[in-house]
């Protein structure tokens, strides 16, 4: 039986490839920061797979030592982690860079660029031990290179996630590791990350937003199901397996005048994982 830990999994799209990866009856590990959402979410993903086993530790990715931590936890209790996934990720405020402080700077930096390069190591060194093993990162606005007022730090540790990881695929190649390392691209998910930036501030989405992540967004439920079916399917080093593609954006417009997908319906409830939605 397989292992896989996932980072920022008590929620969103985390949550929902542990969802999936249970569904597959993989064990899984999942991790956050509070231990009362990881209790739930344990809870939760229990209900999908009497196979294989879910458990839970609390991770703070910006810190090195809880992700050592965490692979030891991991790996004392299933021997060893096939699949390690650093998902954490916190959006930004809708500001310009001068608008935000130095605290906002730090946590956008630590969590979603330095987060990931922490899980990298600590998930490398393990695995190269074994001479087997598969990382995913999960790539966001500004990793093919866009530009957006408000997402300008958020889109430069994005940037040089995918610059990391695609390094890191060398790397793991040149040293023959026998670890593979890819890249995931979500496209937009409605999750409390949309309507939220950091930990709990609000982010006002004017209407044309809405209107554009009704057309291209999908629920994280959707999104995760795909990622996981591919990461399943991959044996190939440097992938990218990519949600969004242009041809589904295309698409998606074009028949836009027949869409009635309406995320923000009822956001108090979000993630809106309801039939009509998903479609
Ligand atoms: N939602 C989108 O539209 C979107 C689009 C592209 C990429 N992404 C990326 O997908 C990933 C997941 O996003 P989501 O939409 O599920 O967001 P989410 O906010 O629903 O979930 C993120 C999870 O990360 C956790 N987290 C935050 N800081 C952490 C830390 N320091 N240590 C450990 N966990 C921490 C949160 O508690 C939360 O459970 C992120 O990397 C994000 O950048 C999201």
């Amino acid at each position: 039986m397989k292992t896989v830990v996932i980072t920022g999994s008590a929620r969103g799209l985390g949550f929902n490839m542990a969802k999936f990866f249970r569904v597959y009856n993989f064990n899984v590990v999942i991790s956050d920061l509070k231990e009362e959402n990881l209790i739930k979410a344990k809870e939760e993903l229990s209900k999908e797979s009497s196979e294989g086993m879910v458990d839970y530790h609390v991770c703070d990715v910006s810190k090195y030592s809880d992700q050592k931590t965490l692979m030891e936890y991991a790996t004392q209790k299933f021997e060893k982690v096939d699949i390690w996934i650093n998902n954490a990720g916190v959006n930004q405020p809708q500001k310009a860079i001068w608008e935000l402080d130095e605290n906002e700077i730090n946590t956008i930096i630590d969590v979603d660029l330095k987060g990931t390069i922490y899980g990298c190591k600590v998930a490398m060194e393990e695995m190269s031990k074994n001479h087997e093993g598969a990382i995913y990162n999960v790539e966001g606005y500004g990793s093919n290179d866009a530009h957006m007022l408000g997402l300008n730090v958020y889109g430069t540790s994005k940037r040089a996630v995918t610059y990391f990881t695609e390094s890191l695929a060398q790397e793991a190649e040149q040293r023959n590791t026998g670890v593979i390392v890819g890249k995931l691209s979500p496209g937009i998910m409605i999750t409390d990350f949309t309507t939220h930036s950091l930990v709990n501030d609000d982010i006002n989405l004017s209407e044309k937003t809405k209107k554009v992540y009704n057309i291209l967004g999908d629920t994280p439920e959707t999104v995760g199901k795909f990622l996981v079916d591919n990461i399943i399917k991959n044996t190939k080093n440097n992938a990218k397996i990519n949600w969004l593609t242009n041809r589904k954006a295309f698409f998606r417009f074009l028949t836009a005048g027949f869409n009635k997908r309406d995320f923000f319906a009822n956001e108090k409830s979000l993630p809106l994982d309801t039939e009509e939605n998903k479609k």
